[in-house]
């Protein structure tokens, strides 16, 4: 047998062992060794063969390092018509998570047993793919259309009662010793004269499908899909399911997953799932760093932050203690907290018991003796310096030895704030996204002096409460904030030279960006802008910059609080509506400015808004501000909706292809100013040399 699928008989039960570790995923010598384990079976004494695997999981998937690349014999259908033809009964028995092509396996067995632990699923589309190995063809069979539909435009796992439930398993085994259960179970079967169960002789019944279903739900998903073409396929093969006999169907689901895997869409987001796991990992630090243990938390500043905050760990079943500066602040900070969460209840996804228990991990408090022995304290103030740097000192002076500090801040210098205190070993960013108990994005700052441990621990505890982490080194508004500057200046400057904002917004929305930069200031607050800039002394003196935020606070016109930003909003369903006031103002502002005004194409849009967003990242690159260009991207599609069919804006980059990017940058300097656009050094040399970012790293590393 081969290295990775191992095979033996014991008693009447032949058992295929796959090991390749860390998922075991679907890699050409694991498809081999299955097809040659199934293959020994049938000439032996077995009477029935069971699946299963070693290490933390069932088979995960596909091995997603070989998408791009030629394909390798045996593919994935072969091995599964060897399974399903077998003339014993195969058992797939599943622990951990039997995910896509790995659930397809156990679907093409004759039976699928699972502890209660495990999960299954089939993930494909979070990758721009369908499920490529009879999926769309085998779940409509056992489990229904409808639940199809759900689980594989979803991708999301499901747990073994429920999947028990749906029909998509045949038995919850009641022990969690996988190995003897199901020896024991496949016994059983034996002993019944159990018939071969193959998913692909049942035949759906076109009648019990509403006529419109499929184009109902094409309208749906078309709406979530935000111009990503795999619902859409998903959707054509499960009508094929309905329609096709099952070889037919698999045709039908093979091409269009052929499609797919060779699509610019899923290049993406198989960039993004690596890029995810790559961006956990610290250069230069081993993955066996010490971490410190981190069983209680504080958070000082219990507004919008501070209480999204505190919710991510209580969520996680760490207790915390907010902090505020009064009670009537602290009330106001817990009643927000039970609100959110009273929401999440409403909304079915929360029980009241859970909730009951969240909440009570919170506890209250405006005593700095109250967080004395905590492990980890997150400070979540307003935006100010000389307040943070008091709030450090006073930590320093109460918190316990080994405890790690860390601040919130968007822009301020984490190495001023951990001056403050006599242990800037212990102090490092944790800058949340808002709503922080929501968003995925969790920027990690290192300071000059913080310890290789506290930073370890910072990203450990950032994954344990579900974020996804990428470490910045310390600049104003480090990876993230520093690069939107320019994205916000040139939708603003569009407005002038000839854009309405519906136009602007709405070329970055067919882009994929989930709101564009107008309307999310309106969201954000444009008042929020206008006093950080307020506060800012190093902006040039011009009188065309954030013209149009600027004019739109003077008027009183914040966003969709008050009813009307650059758009007007309905005061009942909160809908946006172009106004012709704005509009109107614009096209005076531009006269007084001498601005003429033009017709702006999408492209331009694209280019002004993003190519000031890639240039500021090579600069953060060439800083050694980001670890990698990767990083940013993972920093754009998890804390700023960058559509991830895209890659994030340093991916996206490279297929533009950074001469042109940089040429373009040429051009706008030529016509608009240096001051906003110098093309960074590092994408000059990269364009020059027609290099990707992709490939500087590559090199360097
Ligand atoms: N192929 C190749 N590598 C994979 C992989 C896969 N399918 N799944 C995970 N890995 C790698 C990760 O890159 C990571 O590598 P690293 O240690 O070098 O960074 C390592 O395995 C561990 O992965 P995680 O850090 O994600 O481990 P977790 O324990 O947190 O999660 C998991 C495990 C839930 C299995 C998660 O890895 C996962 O969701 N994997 C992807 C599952 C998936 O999408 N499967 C479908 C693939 S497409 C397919 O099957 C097509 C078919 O229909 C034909
Ligand atoms: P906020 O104004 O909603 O809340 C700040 C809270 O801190 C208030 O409840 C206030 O009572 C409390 N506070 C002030 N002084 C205090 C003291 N001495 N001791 C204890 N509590 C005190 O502010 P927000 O938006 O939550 O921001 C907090 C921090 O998070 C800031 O540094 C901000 O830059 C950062 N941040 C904000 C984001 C946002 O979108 N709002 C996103 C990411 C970071």
């Amino acid at each position: 047998m081969s290295q990775v699928v191992s095979y033996e008989l014991k008693g009447n039960v032949g058992i295929i062992s796959v090991n390749n570790p860390p998922v075991n995923a679907l890699a050409q010598v694991v498809r081999e060794g299955i097809l040659n384990a199934v293959n020994a079976a049938q000439e032996d004494a077995s009477e029935a063969i069971v699946l299963s695997c070693a290490g933390r999981t069932f088979i995960a998937g596909a091995d997603i390092t070989e998408f791009g690349k030629p394909p390798k014999e045996p593919g994935l259908p072969e091995v599964l018509s060897a399974i399903e033809n077998s003339t014993k009964p195969v058992i797939a028995a599943i622990h951990g998570t039997a995910l896509g092509g790995g659930f397809e396996v156990a679907l093409a067995c004759h039976y699928r047993c699972a502890i209660p632990s495990a999960k299954v699923g089939l993930p494909e589309v979070k990758l721009g793919l369908l499920p490529g190995a009879g999926g769309t063809q085998r779940v409509p069979r056992i489990a229904g259309v409808e639940a199809a539909l759900d689980m594989i435009t979803s991708g999301n796992p499901i747990a073994a009662n429920k999947a028990y439930g749906m029909g998509l398993l045949d038995q919850v085994l009641e022990s969690d010793d996988l190995a003897s259960a199901a020896v024991d179970y496949a016994q059983k079967l034996v002993a019944e004269g159990a018939p071969l169960k193959r998913i692909r002789d049942i035949a759906i019944d076109p009648a019990s499908v509403a006529p419109d279903f499929f184009a109902a739900a094409r309208k749906r998903l078309a709406r979530r899909a935000r111009g990503q073409i795999a619902q859409d396929r998903i959707v054509s093969c499960i009508e094929a399911a309905v329609e096709l006999p099952m070889d037919e169907g698999l045709q039908r689901e093979r091409e269009l997953f052929r499609e797919l895997v060779t699509s610019a869409e899923s290049a993406a987001m198989r960039h993004i799932f690596f890029a995810e796991r790559q961006a956990a990992k610290i250069k230069g630090l081993s993955k066996d760093t010490p971490t410190r243990n981190i069983g209680k938390v504080a958070i000082i500043g219990g507004g919008t932050m501070g209480g999204g905050i505190a919710m991510c760990f209580a969520n996680v079943g760490i207790p915390v203690v907010l902090l505020e500066i009064n009670d009537e602040a602290l009330s106001r900070g817990m009643d927000i907290i039970a609100k959110n969460y009273g929401i999440t209840v409403k909304k079915g996804k929360l029980t009241e018991e859970l909730m009951a228990q969240r909440i009570e991990l919170i506890s209250g408090s405006t005593d700095y003796g109250d967080i004395a022995d905590v492990d980890l304290v997150i400070e979540a103030v307003f935006e100010n310096l000389e307040l943070k740097q008091e709030i450090f000192a006073k930590l320093d002076n109460t918190c316990k030895q080994g405890a790690i500090l860390a601040t919130n801040t968007s822009y301020q210098d984490v190495d001023a704030i951990a001056a403050a205190t006599s242990r800037p070993q212990d102090v490092v960013g944790m800058h949340f996204f808002s709503p922080a108990n929501v968003m995925k994005l969790l920027e990690v700052v290192r300071g000059d002096k913080t310890a290789d441990d506290a930073l370890a621990t910072a990203m450990k505890i950032g994954k344990k409460i579900g974020k996804v982490c990428a470490l910045s080194r310390v600049c104003y508004g480090f990876i993230g904030n520093r690069m939107l500057g320019g994205y916000g200046r040139e939708a603003q400057m569009l407005l002038l030279d000839g854009c309405t904002p519906e136009q602007v917004d709405s070329a970055l929305e067919r882009f994929g960006m989930a709101m564009g930069p107008l309307a999310m200031g309106d969201l954000a607050g444009l008042d929020v802008g206008y006093k950080a800039r307020q506060a800012r002394t190093d902006l040039p003196d011009d009188p065309k910059l954030y013209r149009m935020g600027t004019l739109l606070v003077e008027m009183e016109r914040y966003g969709q609080k008050t009813g009307a930003g650059f758009y007007r909003y309905d005061p009942e369903t909160r809908a946006r509506m172009n106004d012709s006031e704005v509009e109107t103002l614009i096209k005076q502002q531009a006269q007084e400015l001498g601005i003429e005004q033009r017709e702006v194409s999408d492209e331009e849009i694209l280019a002004r808004c993003f190519y000031p967003l890639i240039n500021e990242g090579a600069l953060i690159l060439e800083e050694g501000i980001a670890q990698r260009p990767s990083d940013i991207d993972v920093v754009y599609v998890f804390g700023y909706a960058f559509p991830v069919a895209k890659g994030g804006p340093m991916f996206y980059a490279d297929q533009v292809g950074l001469k042109n990017v940089y040429d373009k940058i040429c051009e706008f300097r030529d016509r608009y100013g240096e001051q906003y656009w110098r093309p960074a050094p590092l994408l000059q040399q990269l364009a020059e040399a027609g290099k990707t970012f992709a490939e500087w790293d590559a090199e360097r590393s």
